[in-house]
């Protein structure tokens, strides 16, 4: 069976209790579309149980932007994933690049939060991703190989796991990849996937994040193996995100 595209807001640390309204407003405009795709907005863990209050009864599901490795615990100022879980999520990003850089997270550490996701019931979206300097050295595909094998747990299954493809360089950039670029990050990662979880990963949903628009989301959606995209800036605003869900099929 063709694998269900997801369409991906990640609002960053982004919105109070008015962005809402965006929500709002962007379920109601997803609600006249065909009915042929997910729409998943991770909103700050502040907004979450609020977000999944207003999402109920659209086709909006919430998630979270990170959890830790734990589920309860003496963490200071720390969320888990059954307290996402809790309060309505159904998903959490985990590895973000965001996270790697300000907070120094290893791929161990991003395969640990992924496990808790999972074990909370949640689906962890795995970011992975070349820095500006790696691609520069022609290192793309060795990190994407390097991040894939380390922070994808050996629990994975296309139910429980998304992986996002995000070049670091691209994040808020305006910039993109080629298409040429992408079709070969993606066919690799599917090809990695395929080699170490055999059949069962052929529906996992590799999203690609980095710069999604509505003027490039028709050609970046169309690529083979890009089954949705994980979008940042243009998921601030109703319009922009509701300009990139009329480029999914
Ligand atoms: O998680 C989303 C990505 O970091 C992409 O952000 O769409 O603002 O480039 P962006």
């Amino acid at each position: 069976p063709a694998i269900r595209p997801l369409l991906a807001g990640n609002w960053k640390m982004n919105g109070t209790a008015s962005a809402l309204a965006t929500l709002e407003a962007i379920a109601a405009g997803i609600a006249h579309l065909p009915d042929v795709f997910d729409t998943l907005l991770c909103t700050p863990a502040t907004l979450v149980h609020r977000a999944a209050s207003a999402a109920k009864a659209t086709r909006i599901q919430i998630g979270g932007q990170d959890c830790h490795t734990g589920q309860v615990g003496a963490h200071t100022g720390d969320v888990s994933a059954d307290m996402l879980a809790d309060c309505g999520a159904r998903f959490v990003i985990v590895g973000h690049s965001e996270r790697r850089a300000d907070h120094a997270e290893t791929d161990d550490l991003v395969c640990r939060k992924a496990r808790a996701a999972i074990a909370s019931g949640l689906t962890a979206i795995v970011c992975i991703g070349e820095t500006g300097a790696e691609k520069a050295q022609g290192k793309t595909l060795a990190v994407v190989e390097r991040q894939l094998l380390k922070s994808v747990p050996d629990s994975a299954t296309p139910r429980n796991v998304v992986v996002a493809y995000e070049p670091v360089w691209a994040i808020g950039t305006g910039l993109t990849p080629t298409v040429k670029d992408v079709a070969e990050v993606h066919r690799f990662m599917r090809d990695q996937l395929s080699a170490r979880f055999g059949s069962e990963c052929a529906g996992m949903r590799l999203l690609y994040g980095g710069s999604v628009k509505g003027a490039n989301a028709h050609e970046l959606m169309g690529i083979d193996h890009v089954d949705g995209a994980l979008v940042g800036g243009a998921s601030l605003k109703a319009e922009d995100f509701l300009s990139i869900a009329r480029a999914f099929p």
